[in-house]
């Protein structure tokens, strides 16, 4: 049962059930990204994320991180190129296909290739691509540093948001 109540109360961590954390995370909207990269096998990988993040100016830096459950976790640590593909706001069935666990989740989509042949999402809101830069394990999750190294905007496009478990998109609040 959730002991995490309606209410500004602070409970300690430890008594907090992870399905309450993940609520309190939730407060927090994110974009929504497709990280993708091709194997040296050849093999093309692509994950929903919303961990994504900024981190530096110089050097160029971002992060995210993927869960140690995840099948691709040994592929994605042995990567050596990344695209961040960061979803516009018609883009949520991109962002539900790959967070399945597909064989092929690039059948059908649209895509171009940049650096190292990485897959580049088309009529994105931007991209990132990337070299690793650090990884560190950080408990459940492996967090991912990644130097940027090209980078692409498309300002007509405004971002897919990620909220409360569900998808939304930006209100500009109104200026009155
Ligand atoms: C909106 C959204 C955000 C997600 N963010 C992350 C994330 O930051 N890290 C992560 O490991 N999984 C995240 N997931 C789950 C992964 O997308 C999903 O487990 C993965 O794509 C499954 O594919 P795989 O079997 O190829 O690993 C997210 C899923 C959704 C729908």
């Amino acid at each position: 049962m959730s002991n995490l109540e309606n209410s500004m109360d602070l409970i300690e961590a430890s008594r907090v059930e992870g399905a309450d954390l993940r609520k309190a995370f939730g407060q927090f909207p994110t974009g929504v990204a497709i990280v993708s990269t091709r194997t040296s096998e050849g093999e093309d990988l692509g994950m929903t994320m919303s961990s994504f993040s900024s981190l530096s100016l110089t050097p160029p830096l971002v992060l995210f991180s993927i869960g140690q459950y995840a099948n691709s976790l040994a592929k994605w640590q042995a990567a050596d190129v990344y695209a961040i593909n960061i979803l516009s706001d018609d883009q949520h069935l991109l962002s539900e296909r790959f967070a399945l666990a597909l064989s092929d989740k690039w059948a059908g989509v649209a895509f171009d290739r940049g650096h190292a042949d990485v897959p580049i999402l088309q009529e994105t809101a931007a991209c990132f691509v990337c070299k690793p830069f650090a990884q560190h394990e950080s408990g459940d999750h492996m967090l991912f540093i990644a130097e940027i190294i090209h980078v692409a905007v498309n300002h007509e496009a405004t971002p897919l948001i990620f909220c409360q478990g569900r998808y939304g998109e930006i209100q500009p609040r109104s200026k009155t």
